[in-house]
């Protein structure tokens, strides 16, 4: 048991899928789950335990942000011995020839963040995706007909930038395509202790097209990127 977290050792799976929003961690233990066991409710964090294809797993929220995602995921890996955590999330586009609903694999993330940059004085880290996750998620996406692109994430701190795009722009033209706020946090932390991370998210609104998802197509696309989180989840 930890300040952030009621959950007993033992009660997570060695797989974990992160979504931000705790509803939509109810939601994935609802919908995709069988038996499936409330953890966490501390702050109303949702945290669910259940059976997926007969395969034990969990879905635990990070809530908004690399913080906050950092306790979380900090929390999962050294109290609770998760090894595999795979966001579910949504991200914004940086690249028109990513559509509204395409799965955005986070191959690696760059970032604004003072959680990643200040540990490396001088050195520019790279926080990247376990590649068997990754070439695990992009299979199960081709199986499924889906269209994926596989690239540079952009995990920002700020969703509201004083000045607009600011330095955005930079970014795609050096192969960024999406913009979220938590998979740099993710990857570095996964690094640092040895565990097995990937992010995989729905673009919803295209910062370049200013194309939106609407809601109908919001709930499939999610079912969808759920789907291929769960099957590597559970194949890991
Ligand atoms: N910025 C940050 N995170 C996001 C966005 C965005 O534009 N869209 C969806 N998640």
């Amino acid at each position: 048991m930890t300040p952030h977290n009621h959950a007993q050792p033992g009660d997570y799976a060695e797989a974990v899928l992160l979504p931000g929003d705790p509803l939509r961690a109810k939601w994935i233990a609802d919908t995709f789950f069988e038996d499936a066991q409330l953890v966490n409710s501390v702050r109303n964090c949702l945290g669910y335990t259940g059976t997926y294809k007969g395969k034990r797993v969990s879905v635990q929220a990070s809530g908004m942000g690399q913080p906050s995602l950092g306790i979380y995921v900090h929390e999962l890996i050294n109290v609770y011995g998760v090894k595999t955590l795979i966001r579910v999330g949504t991200c914004g586009g940086l690249n028109a020839k990513v559509k509204v609903r395409d799965l955005v694999l986070a191959q690696g993330a760059s970032t604004d963040s003072a959680i990643v940059r200040d540990r490396f004085g001088p050195y520019n880290f790279a926080p990247i995706a376990d590649f068997g996750l990754l070439r695990a998620a992009a299979a199960k996406a081709e199986e499924k007909g889906m269209r994926y692109h596989a690239g540079n994430m952009l995990s920002s701190d700020i969703f509201y930038h004083a000045d607009g795009f600011a330095g955005y722009d930079k970014l795609p033209d050096h192969g960024v395509i999406g913009v979220e706020m938590e998979a740099a946090a993710l990857y570095t932390l996964a690094a640092r202790f040895g565990v097995r991370a990937l992010t995989i998210c729905t673009m919803t609104d295209c910062l370049i097209t200013h194309e939106e998802i609407n809601a109908d197509e919001r709930q499939t696309s999610l079912k969808d990127m759920v789907t291929v989180a769960l099957d590597v989840a559970i194949e890991a």
